[in-house]
């Protein structure tokens, strides 16, 4: 007889005790939570031969995007594909959608998690991996129509209706539609509290339209839901740092870096990306730090030499130009150089965005404005082709402001500050660029 999981998605393994616990797993991971791994590998370790639960093992690693899963990734890929041969049509588009990007066609990955969700709407997990390989592309309308595709498809009655909802607000966010994201999020989190995603979704809807306070209260607020058990809590600390940050209130910054956004012992690359892009942030604005860069350039340094995904090569930079690890710099600049020599996605992320970018991070560290900007400056226009949503990627323009104003470059100073003021007319960070770059004006002048 044929099997089925909650969803109503045929399943060829033919144990239902099976496809149950795995659906409990495929929640776990729509929610982040931490241990969903564990799940995974509870259900192989009973049912070694269920092809669909190798596969999507592979597919939540393969989309962590670090290099230290990779084995692990690798290892459940081949005990997927082993399985193949009998696996249906569906769980063979996870089998080689989890293939095409291990083999680091990131966007053929993609496409054929994309293409099981279209084959059966209602596989949450073929979503799910799909939305993370768009963000991780940065493809920011296919985060909104890849699920617009599916959402007719789903009502209350189907378990995890809410995750669909999420999905959505994230999309519609990065895609500029912030009323409706807004929406779609507040009401993914009244169906599910724990639905971290959703919550980090209006969390960027409000880093995009500079609602710093409002955001440091939602995140405060909904914390009890998503935070128990998450393994992605310390992102939404990051957002609500972001948020502390843009009302001058360091403290806070740093209270919830030490506390929340550093919890996880930075053991995997997008811990480190928070870490990193805190600590430039605060750098940036002439904040001392300690001691801090020590833990992430630490963990860094035993993922430079390896030319993965390069959007974390960058955050990587950060650390190395903060600090002057000029040693660190040229390993992780040799490595990237060699990633642009390849042929898959991130060979093509390595040469329009992560070089030059990598290159000006280290130009900062040096005390050289200029150069940074001639090498940033090109780059911003396209920096979605490295992946990542807008608010990670505001980095350029920090970047780009600060040393506009310390090169003593009165246009383009004048011309970063009004593009950020423009967004957060209220940014206490942006109003005291602005006073500084009208010093600069006014220096020059006399
Ligand atoms: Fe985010």
């Amino acid at each position: 007889m044929k099997k089925y999981d909650k969803r109503g998605n045929p399943v060829s393994y033919g144990s239902q005790a099976a496809i149950d616990k795995l659906d409990q797993a495929a929640d776990m991971l729509a929610a982040f939570k931490a241990d969903t791994l564990t799940a995974i590998d509870a259900v192989i370790a009973d049912h070694p031969d269920f092809a669909l639960a190798h596969a999507m093992r592979a597919g939540a690693l393969a989309t962590a995007t670090d290099k230290a899963f990779e084995d692990e990734a690798l290892k459940s890929q081949k005990a997927a594909e082993a399985l193949a041969a009998r696996a249906n049509e569906r769980e063979q588009l996870h089998i080689a959608a989890s293939r095409a990007w291990l083999g680091g066609d990131l966007g053929s990955g993609v496409e054929m998690w994309g293409r099981a969700s279209m084959l059966c709407p209602h596989d949450l997990t073929a979503l799910q991996f799909a939305h993370a390989g768009d963000f991780f592309l940065g493809y920011s309308h296919m985060l909104r129509d890849r699920v617009a595709r599916v959402l007719p498809k789903w009502s209350r009655d189907v378990p995890g209706y809410g995750f669909v909802h999420g999905m959505y607000s994230f999309g519609l966010e990065e895609s500029g539609e912030y009323a409706a994201a807004e929406r779609h999020g507040r009401e993914a989190v009244a169906i599910n509290k724990e639905d971290g995603w959703a919550a980090h979704a209006v969390a960027h809807v409000m880093e995009m339209q500079g609602r710093a306070k409002e955001g440091v209260e939602y995140l405060a607020a909904t914390s009890a839901g998503w935070e128990p058990g998450s393994g992605f809590a310390y992102h939404l600390w990051w957002h609500k740092a972001l948020f502390h940050l843009d009302t001058n209130d360091v403290k806070s910054v740093l209270k919830l870096y030490d506390e929340k956004v550093s919890a996880g012992g930075f053991g995997q690359a997008l811990e480190l990306l928070d870490g990193s892009a805190l600590l430039w942030r605060l750098h940036l604005l002439g904040h001392d730090v300690g001691n801090r860069w020590d833990d992430l350039a630490q963990k860094w340094e035993t993922r430079i030499d390896h030319g993965y995904y390069v959007f974390n090569d960058v955050n990587a930079m950060m650390v190395f130009a903060a600090t002057g690890n000029t040693a660190a710099q040229n390993r992780l600049i040799a490595a990237v150089k060699r990633a642009t020599d390849g042929k898959g996605t991130n060979a093509m992320m390595s040469r329009e965005v992560g070089l030059p970018a990598c290159e000006a991070f280290a130009a900062f560290g040096r005390g050289e404005y200029a150069k940074t900007i001639d090498l940033l400056l090109p780059v911003r226009g396209r920096a979605n082709r490295y992946g990542g949503s807008h608010a990670q990627r505001d980095m350029f323009s920090w970047t780009l402001t600060e040393a506009a104003i310390r090169a003593g470059d009165r246009a383009l100073a004048d011309a970063f500050v009004a593009e950020r003021l423009v967004g957060k007319p209220e940014s206490p960070v942006n109003q005291a660029w602005a006073v500084r770059k009208d010093k600069l004006a006014r220096k020059q002048a006399a």
